[in-house]
């Protein structure tokens, strides 16, 4: 079968499209061929080995342990092993696993459940890893309530679109920052307020928040405290690009200031689970979140779409679909 492999780090130009065995699965696995995949910070950062400081103890000092890509995947249940209840064989699911940008995988179903009917799957599989990290964020370490006043920064991405439309859905009053092409797209999405990063800084403005989403991880820290209630939160999700600290710093910066403050600073490394891809089902096949996918490309172009994926300007999410 075709897999893109990842045999040592670098720039998108080391991976490789290639034949490899088909997956084997164990008693307790599933075959899934995948329908489509997307792609995440989380995929091209490993790719580099950064920040290596982080990346390269847990996935290889030298060159990556394992060298399939990709995570987020829709797909269909090919076989099942024996001690396999929960899916059958033409089961739809959507969910995550390693190795994603390949025509099947072999998988213990841990982050995999039954895709959300009204999807294709080329949006099912944009939304595990993204939408996820936004729930995440705004209803566990957020604890955002309906009637609060939440700012969302880098509201255009792949989280963004959703920490957008997740706010949405808990009923609060959103204040998103992107650029100007992308204004009419979040607010179609469902924000209030739409800040261009490029003509004004949200820190300057009168406006007070009980909590501030950092998807960018470009906000001096000091100056958005100002702009949060004295028991508002501030929620980092993302970082900057960087070979060894960059990426990291917003999340240490958040853990020293943290004792210091009135406001709660949390940092936080999204968990992909069962109970929360099930959450984003309801959401999706009530109509209420839908995913925005910015850029198809077949499996043979992984690295064109994370060439794409690096320049941090994407709208929503970039997919990525096997050419069988
Ligand atoms: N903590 C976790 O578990 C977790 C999980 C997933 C992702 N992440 C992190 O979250 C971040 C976002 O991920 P993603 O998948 O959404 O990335 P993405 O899709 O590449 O985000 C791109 C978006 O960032 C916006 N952006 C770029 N510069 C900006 C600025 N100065 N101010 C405001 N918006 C800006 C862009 O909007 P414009 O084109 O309008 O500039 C673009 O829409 C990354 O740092 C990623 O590593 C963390």
């Amino acid at each position: 079968m075709k897999a893109i492999l990842c045999p040592k780090y670098g720039a998108p130009d080391v991976l490789e499209y290639t034949d490899i065995e088909m997956p084997t699965i164990g008693d307790d696995q599933m075959l899934i061929r995948v329908r489509a995949a997307s792609v995440n910070p989380a995929d091209w950062r490993p790719m580099r080995g950064e920040p290596a400081l982080f990346v390269r103890p847990i996935m290889g000092l030298r060159k990556p342990n394992n060298p399939r890509m990709g995570i987020d995947l829709a797909g269909q249940v090919q076989a099942v092993g024996k001690n396999v209840t929960e899916f059958k064989p033409g089961d739809e699911v959507y969910g995550a696993s390693k190795g994603a940008f390949a025509e099947y995988v072999s998988s213990y179903g841990k982050s995999l459940v039954p895709k959300p009917a009204n999807l294709t799957f080329e949006q099912a599989a944009a939304v595990p890893v993204a939408a996820i990290t936004a729930l995440q964020a705004l209803r566990d370490h957020g604890q955002l309530q309906p009637g609060q006043n939440v700012l969302i920064n880098g509201a255009a991405g792949g989280v963004g679109t959703f920490t957008v439309q997740i706010a949405k859905a808990f009923g609060a009053h959103i204040t998103a920052v992107c650029s100007a092409r992308n204004i009419d797209l979040v607010r179609s999405l469902g924000a209030d307020r739409v800040i261009d990063y490029t003509r004004e800084n949200f820190i300057r403005r009168d406006q007070r928040y009980d909590l501030i989403v950092d998807n960018v991880g470009n906000c001096s820290l000091r100056a958005c405290l100002r702009v949060i209630h004295p028991h508002g939160r501030f929620v980092v999700a993302g970082g900057p690009k960087g070979r060894w600290l960059a990426p990291m710093m917003p999340f240490i910066k958040v853990k020293v200031l943290s004792p210091f403050v009135s406001q709660k600073l949390i940092g936080f490394i999204a968990t992909t689970n069962k109970p929360d891809l099930l959450f984003l089902k309801e959401l999706i096949e009530a109509n209420t979140l839908t995913p925005v996918v910015d850029r198809c490309y077949p499996l043979s172009q992984v690295a064109d779409a994370i060439r794409y994926a690096e320049t941090g300007h994407a709208r929503g999410k970039i997919v990525i679909t096997p050419e069988n």
